[in-house]
């Protein structure tokens, strides 16, 4: 059933974005360098991180909460800035919510079909988002192509704690990029919020012949869209401000959020999910 949003969402409320942790402040980061009038609310589910290995009740037990949160902050869309939430919560999310509700994967699926000349297209994510199988199929329904998937579980913590370079990076990224090399891949969707930050180590191990596809970008240019489409698009009045929240932590989510945006992340606040 249908959430009832009291108010109509008029082209002036903020854009309401969330994700586990920090990664989505990469698609925050082009949302605002896309639309900088644009108000826009980020969530981070610091309580719950990482999703990437929890169970698909799980994730969407967590992501309505969130959704019903940023509603009540009167959001005029929601973007699921998580992979693993997309790939496990965005069609939950989008029957139960009113609002507009967009994810990362069709964006970023798209973009890869756009970039690929032999069809062969590599995808890299957490379990979730990987044993979902999202991506293959969403690229499927744009273009036929050969989808090969590998999960690397240990890329998240690799990037939180800093380690995008050098020789751990290195061995860690060879050792999952390795199998995907063999099938002649020329495209790569990075399908994790955190894996752009791997970007140099990764070309590194995978050659020049390889596109890296990030959905930030894209997600941004959906969002576009969408708010278009609906005239939702914000006016010159707004000013675009920049909110935070987190579900712990919020001194964490500061210190780490500033690697992960292209601002200065601040005042976030903590509120109570469960
Ligand atoms: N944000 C998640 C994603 O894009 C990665 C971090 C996590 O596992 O929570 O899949």
């Amino acid at each position: 059933m249908q959430e009832k949003q009291k108010n109509k969402a008029t082209s002036n409320n903020p854009i309401g974005i969330f994700d586990s942790g920090f990664g989505g402040l990469t698609v925050m980061s082009a949302i605002n360098k896309a639309l900088p009038l644009e108000n826009l609310i980020y969530f981070g589910d610091s309580a719950h991180v990482p999703y990437g290995a929890k169970s698909k009740n799980a994730i969407i037990k967590f992501s309505k909460k969130i959704v019903s949160f940023l509603i009540k902050n009167r959001v005029k869309m929601i973007v699921v800035a998580c992979n693993t939430a997309s790939a496990l919560a965005l069609s939950v999310l989008q029957k139960t919510f009113k609002s507009p509700v967009i994810g990362v994967i069709e964006p970023g699926s798209k973009a890869a079909v756009s970039a690929s000349k032999n069809k062969k297209i590599g995808v890299i994510g957490t379990d979730g988002t990987i044993n979902s199988k999202s991506y293959p199929k969403e690229i499927n329904k744009i273009s036929k192509s050969d989808v090969y998937q590998q999960s690397c579980p240990l890329f998240v913590p690799l990037v939180e704690e800093g380690w995008v370079e050098g020789e751990i990076a290195d061995s860690i990224v060879k050792k999952y990029v390795e199998p995907l090399l063999s099938k002649n891949i020329d495209t790569l969707i990075l399908g994790c919020t955190h894996y752009p930050f791997l970007r140099k180590t990764l070309e590194k191990n995978l050659g020049k012949g390889v596109i890296l596809v990030d959905s930030a970008k894209a997600t941004a240019q959906e969002v576009k869209n969408v708010l278009k489409q609906k005239s939702l698009l914000a006016s010159g009045k707004n000013k675009g401000f920049l909110k935070f929240y987190v579900s712990d932590n919020p001194e964490k989510f500061q210190a780490i959020g500033n690697r992960f945006f292209s601002k200065r992340v601040s005042r976030v606040k903590k509120i109570e999910m469960d």
